[in-house]
């Protein structure tokens, strides 16, 4: 394991112990994917984006989204929007980001609805408002830290990562994350690496490097960067934090998957959970054969109860 991954580094006055951060990550990134992932040693972890404007005026249905628990040792909340006082107003006029320890906002999104309306990876198009939100956003999280997520640019083959970084550090961000593919690649193709480390050396905060991020990769990657962030590979894995710290035990995914489910029915209840659980079942399952009927059956299920009973079944088939 490379030493440096068990260095602790600063986000503004905060300290994360580590370096690994689990990524945001709609429909996943809830608390209960959250609290496990901490508890394999993410040293942050980041909510799914959550709507400047849901929280105003949606209010308590967006804020389920930013449920926290104590497990999660330094805790980032991801906001998103286009108009600068809706991020200045949630932060100041509501409490539901007064948990977080550091305040993140989207400027990667690439999914068509963000972008028409000027939100997510929209506004690496435009500067001028891209650093109006994070001066609203600075003023309003009082004194925590204020970090933006963004990509290496918005159409195909753009590389704009190292001007626009450098206007949101100078603006006020105390770290930056960089997903090293553009807005048009989406999740398509290979992360460029190479773009982290030339933006690295142009900058004085932590740079968080994201995009295909393994266990394999990760000692050579954190060389490139200030910290790693880990989401596809952390689907039905959250183990693989202990794993890249050099955690060699033999896991039982039987047990962590169970857990996983306790802790979703704790956080959100009955129908969420054996509904929402569908999406992690495969990564939980991924290495095995007859994945398709174990998804299968445990797609079949009706109740949590019901749901465990498949998933201790199979084990006891294995
Ligand atoms: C299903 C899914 C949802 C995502 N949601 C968000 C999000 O809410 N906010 C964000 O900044 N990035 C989001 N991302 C991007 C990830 O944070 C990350 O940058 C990207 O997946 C590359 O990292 P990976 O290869 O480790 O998955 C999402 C990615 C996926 C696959």
């Amino acid at each position: 394991m490379n030493e440096k991954l068990i260095t602790p580094f600063y986000i503004g006055n905060v300290k994360v112990n580590n370096r690994l951060v689990l990524a945001p990550m709609a429909g996943y990134t809830d608390c209960a994917m959250r609290t496990l992932c901490a508890r394999f040693g993410a040293g942050l972890t980041v909510t799914e984006m959550v709507s400047a404007k849901g929280l105003l005026y949606l209010g308590d249905k967006s804020a389920e989204l930013l449920y926290t628990s104590p497990a999660e040792r330094v805790k980032c909340a991801q906001i998103f929007g286009h108009e600068p006082s809706d991020f200045y107003k949630v932060l100041t006029e509501r409490e539901y980001l007064n948990s977080f320890d550091i305040i993140d906002i989207n400027m990667g999104c690439p999914v068509p609805k963000i972008v028409k309306n000027g939100e997510g990876s929209s506004l690496i198009k435009d500067e001028v408002r891209a650093k109006e939100i994070v001066s609203a956003c600075v003023e309003g999280a009082k004194n925590r830290p204020v970090t933006v997520k963004t990509r290496m640019g918005f159409n195909e083959g753009e590389d704009c990562a190292i001007e626009f970084c450098k206007k949101i550090e100078s603006t006020g961000a105390s770290a930056i994350s960089l997903h090293t593919r553009t807005k048009a690649q989406g999740y398509a193709g290979k992360a460029d690496w190479s773009v982290i480390e030339k933006v690295k050396s142009e900058l004085s905060v932590p740079l968080i490097g994201s995009g295909d991020v393994n266990e394999q990769n990760a000692d050579e990657l954190i060389e490139k960067c200030d910290a790693l962030m880990i989401g596809r590979s952390a689907v039905g894995n959250p183990q693989i934090f202990a794993q890249i710290l050099g955690d060699k035990t033999d896991y039982d995914i039987t047990s962590i998957l169970l857990e996983h489910i306790d802790l979703m029915n704790e956080f959100y209840g009955e129908r969420y959970t054996y509904v929402n659980m569908r999406k992690f079942i495969g990564g939980y399952y991924g290495g095995l054969r007859g994945n398709k009927e174990i998804k299968q059956k445990c797609f079949s299920a009706q109740s949590v109860q019901e749901l465990k009973k498949i998933v201790q079944e199979i084990k006891v088939n294995l």
